[in-house]
């Protein structure tokens, strides 16, 4: 047996023929391993001898199986660089940068981490009740058209705005609440220049006892001129959300593409809708009077178009820039 296997080791020409080998001789079939099972019908006294004999062919069996490993790959290797000048310099690679959209989202959420804000989020499939109906929304609002958001077949939908994990956090923790969630909405707008139909929002809330409109005016200004430099003029324009009253758009002033300083619009927010709370205890499974959670409480929350953010900060004038991944485009951010 010994004399035949190290002869078939021998003829292995690559890795694949060693293995064979291997298996055909010590498998659990092999040669050498049914000799072995057969020491029981060996006479007694013979045993000590012949299965000395066999130990000593499978110890000379492995390490030829072993060496001849050793030999075929040291072949292949070389095979692999036969005609390679190893002595060529290396082709550099080029270094890789971050998205422009990642760049401003790890700043504002760096800023906010600091003041307090911890990091949450919810699914991108939504339903009705986190997107629309806990967040205050009516049944007839035109957000909910089926025109202006993607519905799928079980009811469920993308969710148009991050505001649907300011009623994922709250489900999920006690109060006080200070969150922020980074994320993406989708919405069946037409695109150009300035509407994807996928974009990217950032969410605050922040909710505890006796939170007032100055804590929201002072975070938010605070915030912006982190994000936008300390000298930076913040204006606060009446609006309308259905989630939040009194509701406010935001405005910073601004020098967008070299040109004289600005209004530019740059975030919804505004005190969370009392009726908001209320949704949540009541899907909490808490009578808003007896067992109130949220209801009573005061907060405020507010919502930064991530997409825009980035265009702003360097001048970017058309915002599919920002899905293309042109490298030419891309480069200029590291
Ligand atoms: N969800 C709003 C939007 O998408 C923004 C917003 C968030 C407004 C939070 C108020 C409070 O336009």
């Amino acid at each position: 047996i010994q004399r035949d296997a190290l002869a078939r080791i021998a003829q292995a020409s690559d890795r694949r023929g060693v293995e064979d080998a291997r298996v055909a001789i010590l498998g659990k079939k092999g040669e050498l391993t049914l000799a072995q099972t057969g020491m029981k019908d060996v006479p007694r006294e013979e045993k000590p001898a012949v299965g000395q004999l066999l130990n000593e062919a499978r110890k000379a069996i492995t390490e030829a199986l072993d060496a001849k490993l050793e030999e075929v790959q040291a072949q292949a290797d070389k095979a692999a660089v036969a005609g390679v000048d190893l002595t060529l310099p290396a082709r550099s690679l080029p270094p890789g940068g971050l998205h422009p959209l990642t760049i401003v989202r790890d700043e504002a959420v760096r800023i906010l981490r600091h003041m307090g804000f911890a990091l949450a989020d919810g699914p991108e499939i939504e339903d009705e009740f986190h997107c629309f109906d806990a967040l205050n929304t009516p049944e007839d609002h035109p957000a909910r058209n089926e025109k202006d958001t993607f519905y799928f077949d079980s009811g469920k939908l993308l969710r148009t705005h991050t505001s649907s994990v300011q009623i994922r956090s709250m489900e999920k923790q006690l109060p006080p609440v200070r969150v922020i969630a980074p994320g993406s909405a989708y919405r069946r707008d037409e695109i150009d220049a300035t509407h994807l139909s996928a974009f990217n929002q950032l969410e605050g809330l922040y909710v505890d006892t006796d939170v007032s409109v100055g804590d929201l005016k002072g975070t938010l200004e605070y915030f912006l001129r982190a994000l936008f430099g300390s000298g930076t003029e913040v204006r606060f324009r009446p609006h309308f959300f259905p989630f939040t009253e009194p509701s406010f758009e935001i405005d910073v002033k601004l020098k967008v593409d070299g040109q004289a300083p600005r209004w530019v619009e740059i975030a919804g927010c505004g005190m969370v809708d009392p009726n908001v709370f209320e949704a949540v205890d009541r899907e909490l499974g808490l009578d808003p009077g007896a067992q109130a959670r949220y209801t009573g409480l005061t907060g405020f929350a507010f919502g930064i178009g991530l997409d825009r953010l980035a265009m702003i900060r360097w001048g970017i004038r058309d915002i599919r820039a920002l899905i293309e991944n042109d490298v030419r485009f891309l480069a200029q951010f590291q």
